[in-house]
C-alpha cells in the first residue's frame, strides 16, 4: 500500500530585500519596494521562516511543495536568497516549487532569476517520455515529478504585469500540455497534484490579482482530472473544488508561510497532505493544518480534514468531517 506526506507552503515573500540599486527601482518595482517598507517587512518575517522550517523538519514529510512567492520585487539577490532558503529546506528531490507572480514582479533574465531554482523543478517534461530535465524558460510548463505512485505537477502563472496589478496567465501552450500529461498520468492511475500559484476558479481573487484564464484551467481538470490541487496567493487558507469525470477535486489554499501571526489576513500556515492507496486502489487522504503560535514560537496543530471516495459523487474525494 502507498502512502507519502506531502507539505504545502507558500507565499514565503523572503525578507529582508537586499539593498536595491537606483536603477533596479526604475519602474514597477519602486512601487513595489515603498509597499515592502511601508507595510510588508512588518507581515512577512524572516524568523517566522526560520520557525516554520524547524517545525517542517520535525514533521518530517515526504516531500515539500512550495506554490510561490518566494520573493518580493524579483531583484537578482533575492532570487539567490531563496535559492538558499530552499536549500535549508531540502534538495531538489525533496521540494518542489513552482513560480508566483513576485517571482515574476518585473521580466528577467531566466538564468539569474527562478532559473537559479531549476533543481526544484526539474522533471519530466510533456512529449518528452522519463527523461528529466529543468524548465528551459518561464513558459517551459508544466514539468512532473513522480513520488511513487503520487505526480506532482507544476505549473507556472507567472507573467510580469503592469504596476498594482497582481494577475496571472497559464496560456494555451501550457494549458495544452497540462491535458497532456494529466490525461497519460491518469492512465496510470496515479495520484495527480497539481501545484498553481493562482487560486485557479472563478471568484478565487479580485480581477487585479485574478487568474485570467482560470476559466479554461477548470475545464482542463473537469476534462482530464486530478486528484487534488493546490494553490497559494491570497495569504488566507481555503478550501475549493473543481469538477473532473471521476467527481470533484479538492483545491487547498495555505497562507503566507512568513506572515506573522497578528495583523495580517491569516498568520502563517502550512499544510500536510497524508496520502494514502487502499488495497482495492482507492486513494484516501487527510489534511492537517499546522499554525504559527500567537508567541511566534512554534508550530501547533490547527485543525483536521479527512478526505475518501464519495460514491454519490462519482470517485471523487468528499470532506467525510471538518
Ligand atoms: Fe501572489
Amino acid at each position: 500500500m502507498a502512502s507519502l506526506t506531502l507539505a504545502h507552503i507558500s507565499d514565503l515573500h523572503i525578507g529582508p530585500l537586499p539593498v536595491p540599486g537606483l536603477r533596479a527601482l526604475l519602474g514597477k518595482r519602486i512601487t513595489g519596494f515603498l509597499s515592502w517598507r511601508l507595510k510588508r517587512a512588518a507581515v512577512h518575517r524572516r524568523e517566522v521562516l526560520e520557525t516554520l522550517a524547524a517545525d517542517l523538519a520535525a514533521q518530517r514529510p515526504d516531500h515539500i511543495a512550495v506554490t510561490g512567492d518566494l520573493v518580493n520585487i524579483a531583484l537578482g539577490g533575492e532570487f539567490v536568497q531563496a535559492r538558499d532558503f530552499l536549500r535549508q529546506l531540502g534538495t531538489g528531490s525533496h521540494v518542489t516549487v513552482v513560480p508566483g507572480n513576485h517571482d515574476a514582479y518585473v521580466a528577467m533574465p531566466w538564468a539569474e532569476s527562478t532559473g537559479l531554482w531549476r533543481d526544484y523543478m526539474t522533471g519530466r517534461h510533456a512529449g518528452e517520455g522519463e527523461a528529466e530535465r529543468p524548465p528551459r524558460d518561464a513558459e517551459d510548463f508544466p514539468f512532473v515529478r513522480r513520488l511513487g505512485d503520487v505526480a506532482l505537477v507544476g505549473v507556472s502563472t507567472a507573467i510580469p504585469t503592469a504596476p498594482f496589478v497582481a494577475a496571472g496567465a497559464l496560456g494555451a501552450r501550457q494549458l495544452t500540455r497540462l491535458g497532456e500529461v494529466l490525461d497519460a498520468l491518469g492512465r496510470e492511475r496515479l495520484f495527480r497534484v497539481v501545484l498553481i500559484h493562482h487560486p485557479p476558479f472563478a471568484g478565487g481573487a479580485y480581477k487585479r490579482k485574478s487568474l485570467r484564464d482560470a476559466g479554461a484551467f477548470a475545464e482542463v481538470i473537469r476534462r482530464h482530472g486530478a486528484e487534488l490541487v493546490l494553490h497559494g496567493h491570497m495569504h488566507v487558507s481555503s478550501l475549493g473544488r473543481l469538477a473532473s469525470p471521476a467527481g470533484p477535486v479538492p483545491v487547498f489554499g495555505v497562507p503566507s508561510a512568513s506572515a506573522v501571526a497578528k495583523n495580517h489576513k491569516d498568520p502563517s500556515r502550512y499544510h500536510l497532505y497524508r496520502i494514502r492507496q487502499e488495497a482495492n486502489g482507492a486513494w484516501r487522504f487527510s489534511a492537517s493544518v499546522r499554525e504559527l503560535a500567537a508567541d511566534g514560537r512554534g508550530y501547533a496543530p490547527a485543525g483536521e480534514m479527512t478526505f475518501a471516495p464519495d460514491p454519490a459523487a462519482g470517485a471523487g474525494l468528499e470532506p467525510q468531517c471538518a
